[in-house]
């Protein structure tokens, strides 16, 4: 029984294959920004599902958690905090360092942003192998917030990234087959 708004998001993600590298089919969420509708039920779907959940910080990836975050967060009443790729955040930071398919990648989070007791919702717009997200948690979860979700629009479930989860709930709209 899906909520028959997701069908119509499912449409407007573009599947372009072989970007950026061969035998990637990338997950394009550009052109579900196109459509108002998809977009703001898309940003719905979330709201209904965290609203009145006590969530006092929406954590988004960059980059593009930073799209969807912050419609999420000022409909929740909840502060909005960037998770960012290295040497882009001025204040002083702490640091996750994850591994990627090819090499390894880090996020930052400003000190101070979050505080310890805080209820956290984790937002991005797509779960691969899950390292990204697990390197997102263990941030928060290292300054004494808890990580009440992951929110995702797409998941590739045949990369099994909600093993890496340490069974944090993950709550996704779309599965990419
Ligand atoms: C993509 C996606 C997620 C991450 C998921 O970002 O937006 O953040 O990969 O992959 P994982 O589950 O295997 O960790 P990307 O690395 O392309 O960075 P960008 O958003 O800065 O382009």
């Amino acid at each position: 029984d899906e909520d028959p708004r997701i069908h119509g998001i499912k449409t407007k993600i573009r599947v372009v294959p072989n970007f950026p590298k061969p035998g990637i089919m990338f997950q394009d969420i550009t052109t579900l920004l196109l459509d108002p509708k998809a977009f703001k039920d898309t940003i719905d779907l979330f709201v209904e599902r965290y609203k009145g959940k006590n969530i006092s910080v929406v954590a988004g990836i960059e980059a593009r958690g930073f799209i969807f975050g912050p419609p999420i967060a000022l409909a929740i009443g909840a502060k909005f905090v960037p998770l960012r790729k290295p040497k882009k955040l001025p204040g002083d930071v702490i640091f996750e360092e994850y591994t990627l398919e090819y090499g390894r990648d880090c996020l930052e989070m400003h000190v101070g942003a979050v505080q310890l007791g805080e209820r956290a919702l984790v937002v991005d717009d797509l779960i691969a192998t899950g390292g990204t997200l697990c390197a997102a948690m263990n941030l928060l979860e290292r300054v004494g917030a808890e990580v009440v979700e992951c929110a995702c629009l797409i998941e590739l479930p045949d990369l099994q990234g909600r093993e890496r989860l340490n069974g944090k709930p993950l709550y996704v709209l779309v599965e990419y087959q």
